[in-house]
């Protein structure tokens, strides 16, 4: 009798993972993007030591099992404070807990934790071996390559070489700098230049480190060219804007087949879970938001916004909703994706 195969897929989850996204990555987007891939590791909206500590927990940092691998961003800068959240975090059944040291919003700031503690490694230290003593999954950082005025061949260097004797598991480095004056957030995601190289020089640097490249990462091509380089990739805005590109990440960078066979797929298979959310009191739009740009490309795909933009934010909108916008887009939206983009 033929030796039965063995398949071993030995690529960690982390060689492509979706950004953590205040106001995007909540648990209906994450639920939504595992129909799009099974590997992917997916991070939670960033959420404050004090929002986990007082706040109404289960509504922050809730999630369906489904949702596996999946990690929960930290905000604070309090060494116990953080180590209770990442408890807190683990116990929830959270597969990674990680560090926000690359927000610069000036509420952040004046709070002392985001990008600006990249000026502040040794807190940082303190903080990650904190978090490492109270849990046994992985403790990361999500940083930036620098800040202000800073030096990022120094910055940098200095920052990874203590996070790493901190015992940090692995640095997703944003390759770009903030800027904490006079840039708004959403400016500091695209005004200052990405500078990959200097990430690059990083990982040849710590070969023992494991290193996560993010932003301007626009497509699955992109990102796949990254990972000659580096440990992994982390895609933010086009994963989520342009969610059909997720059906390439496990046939191109996993070596296995998508969870679904099409973006129209994936939209079917998520009306029973929406069916189980609306019975719980979420309303449509909620959860159909994240759904906008599926079908980017496709010919009804705009006439499908239109229709969930107008008709999913309604009072006591159903699934029937949903069903009536897939009814506007064409038939290549039943098409595998590389032919759908
Ligand atoms: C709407 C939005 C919210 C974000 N919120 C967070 C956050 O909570 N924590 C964080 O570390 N980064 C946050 N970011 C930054 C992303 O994680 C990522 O670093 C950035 O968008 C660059 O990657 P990209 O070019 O692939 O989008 C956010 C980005 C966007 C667009």
């Amino acid at each position: 009798m033929a030796k039965a195969e063995v398949r071993v897929n030995l690529n960690p989850s982390h060689r492509f993972s979706v950004a953590p996204m205040m106001e995007w990555t909540d648990r209906h987007c994450r639920f939504f993007h595992r129909l799009l891939t099974r590997r992917a590791l997916l991070y939670s909206e960033m959420v404050t030591t004090g929002a986990v500590l007082h706040g109404r927990r289960a509504d922050l940092i809730g999630f369906d099992p489904f949702e596996h691998p999946v990690a929960l961003q930290l905000g604070g800068s309090d060494p116990g404070a953080l180590a209770t959240c990442a408890r807190i975090g683990a116990e929830t059944g959270y597969d990674e807990i990680n560090l926000n040291v690359g927000c610069p919003s000036d509420r952040v700031q004046e709070g002392r934790f985001g990008a600006c503690l990249m000026a502040e490694p040794a807190l940082v230290g303190e903080c990650v071996a904190a978090m490492k003593a109270a849990v046994k999954v992985p403790v990361t950082v999500k940083c930036r390559i620098g800040i202000d005025a800073q030096d990022p061949e120094e910055a940098l260097a200095t920052f990874a070489d203590t996070v790493a004797r901190a015992g940090a598991d692995r640095l997703i480095v944003h390759a770009r700098k903030a800027w904490l004056k006079g840039l708004s957030p959403r400016e500091n995601r695209d005004v200052p230049p990405l500078d990959y190289a200097r990430v690059y020089r990083l990982k040849a640097a710590h070969p023992d480190l494991a290193v996560v490249i993010n932003g301007g990462i626009a497509s699955l091509e992109a990102a796949a060219s990254h990972l000659d380089r580096v440990d992994g990739v982390m895609m933010g805005r086009a994963a989520y804007q342009e969610p059909w590109r997720l059906l390439e990440v496990d046939p191109l960078l996993f070596g296995e087949r998508a969870p679904c066979a099409s973006p129209r797929e994936a939209a079917d298979a998520l009306i029973p879970y929406i069916e189980r959310e609306l019975a719980h009191g979420v309303r449509l739009a909620a959860i159909t938001r994240h759904m906008l740009g599926l079908f980017r490309g496709v010919p009804g795909a705009r006439a499908f916004r239109r229709h969930l933009a107008t008709h999913a934010v309604k009072p006591g909108a159903g699934t029937d909703v949903l069903v009536a916008a897939l009814a506007l887009i064409g038939d290549r939206a039943g098409e595998p994706v590389t032919a759908a983009a």
